[in-house]
């Protein structure tokens, strides 16, 4: 008996009894294959009773020390890490096109090679005349980065082997090609190739790599998921266009913590550090006015205070406007609920825009209720007291939760200038005389005193 054949997309791993060019799960072109089965080898019979080899056991104990991290010396990227490079790691660093990867990585290479590692620069999208003037620009000609722009993989995987590097950039896997697979650069199949073969490379020679990845209109990487999961580390570069401002994001990291955040600034001589965000977050506030309110936040490890900006204006629309930068939509209109159903305040009639200034993206729901405050400074067409600072969680039956990690909160307002704060009842902290903190855990009375001056 013929065994009939089996094919798979490689795309999302829907399987077919035929082939065909375009996947109907996915919807993907030329991503299906047929799947050769693995030989099984003899047969049991043949085999007699035989049984397969007895793998030994081990357990969780180890007496290998953990390997040491490699600091660039650029302590923002160091921090995103978890405290600097791991040796013989994969990192996918994910982010717009034109966002400042390729700069960023270009300094972070630079950084590596002074401190001695022997650092390999792979470009499939520039001239080597174009990195070099980049570099010039930047003033990082003199560091001993050996530079290379191809795109082929296997004669990239050969100059691997004969240059023994300890750090590999790959900028980006979208331009990478493996002549073993039948499709375009950047298609699914082609990143998952590519990605694959230099991963198990990193582990195989103890070399760190780090692959540039763009992000895709959905805000996946193409080949989306497909390679974070083969990798150690993800981070994610991002930043508004007009803003000059750049946050690092890990949002995947097996050596360190996630969601650990470092600040850039892009200027005409590329990218400085910002090692305390929240000056420079709040840098642009002017003088007391109305929507504006700051939200002493927690990003990774590292208190943040930034500035919650809203609008909110009569509209002549029958469905009023929700736009939101930075934050949440599904977030703001259960917000704007917990508003109008448990405290009386409608939004209906009216447009609402909320901005998270600076270009930061919050993801905290500690934000609540400094989104509630700047809502109502908005509506009511009064400022806020410049010297507060507010966080806490709202549940929908409008009673408050209190947010983790209150006292570095409050020892970073302090330290900004900051004299009095609203938490929910249940904040623990233990600076009572230094701050003036009003605590309760109801939206009302919350709301009563959200304009009293202490
Ligand atoms: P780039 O690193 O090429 O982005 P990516 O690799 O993510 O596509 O950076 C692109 C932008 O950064 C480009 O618009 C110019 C700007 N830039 C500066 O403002 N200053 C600099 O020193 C450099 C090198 C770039
Ligand atoms: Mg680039």
């Amino acid at each position: 008996m013929t065994k009939s054949k089996s094919y798979v997309c490689h795309s999302c791993g829907t399987s077919f009894s035929k082939w065909s060019g375009c996947c109907d799960n996915c919807g993907e072109w030329n991503t299906i294959f047929e799947e050769v089965p693995i030989s099984t080898g003899p047969s049991s019979k043949s085999l007699g009773n035989k049984r397969g080899e007895k793998i030994s056991l081990t357990n969780l104990n180890t007496t290998v020390e953990a390997p040491q991290r490699i600091v660039s010396g650029l302590s923002e990227l160091d921090r995103v890490f978890g405290g600097g490079l791991v040796p013989a790691s994969t990192t996918l660093v994910g982010g717009d096109p034109g966002i400042g990867k390729s700069t960023l990585l270009l300094q972070a290479a630079a950084n590596f090679a002074i401190t001695g590692m022997n650092t390999l620069y792979v470009s499939g999208e520039e001239a080597t005349s174009q990195i070099q003037m980049r570099a010039q620009r930047l003033k990082l000609s003199d560091a001993p980065v050996k530079l290379v722009t191809e795109t082929n993989l296997r004669d990239i995987m050969t100059t691997l082997d004969a240059n023994n590097p300890a750090l590999v950039i790959i900028d980006s896997i979208q331009t990478m090609w493996a002549d073993n697979v039948e499709s375009a650069p950047g298609g699914v199949s082609q990143v998952r190739a590519t990605a694959h073969e230099l991963t198990t490379f990193a582990k195989r020679k103890g070399t760190s790599i780090i692959l540039v990845g763009h992000v895709t209109k959905e805000g996946q990487l193409a080949g989306p998921r497909v390679i974070e999961h083969m990798v150690d580390s993800v981070i994610y570069f991002e930043g508004e266009r007009g803003h000059h401002f750049r946050i690092l994001r890990a949002v995947k990291n097996r050596f360190g913590p996630a969601d650990e955040i470092g600040v850039f600034e892009m200027t005409g001589q590329g990218l400085i550090e910002i090692s305390n965000p929240s000056a420079l977050f709040l840098s642009e506030r002017g003088k007391p006015s109305p929507g504006s309110a700051v939200f002493a936040g927690i990003e990774g490890t590292r208190p943040v205070l930034v500035e919650i900006q809203a609008l909110v204006a009569a509209s002549p629309l029958s469905q009023p406007r929700r736009t939101v930068v930075g934050w949440d939509t599904g977030r703001l209109a259960m917000v704007l609920a917990v508003l109008e159903s448990r405290c009386g305040i409608p939004f209906t009639g009216y447009d609402v825009y909320l901005n998270v200034a600076g270009g930061l993206k919050i993801t905290e729901p500690a934000a609540d209720l400094a989104v509630v405050a700047a809502l109502l400074s908005a509506k009511e067409d009064r400022a806020l007291p410049i010297n507060k600072v507010i966080f806490g969680e709202i549940s929908l039956s409008g009673a408050l939760r209190p947010a983790p990690q209150t006292q570095n909160r409050i020892k970073e307002a302090l330290k900004l200038g900051f004299t009095s704060a609203i938490a929910p009842t249940g904040s623990k902290f233990d600076m009572k005389s230094e701050i003036q903190m009003m605590q309760t855990n109801d939206l009302v009375e919350f709301i009563d005193s959200l304009f009293i001056i202490n």
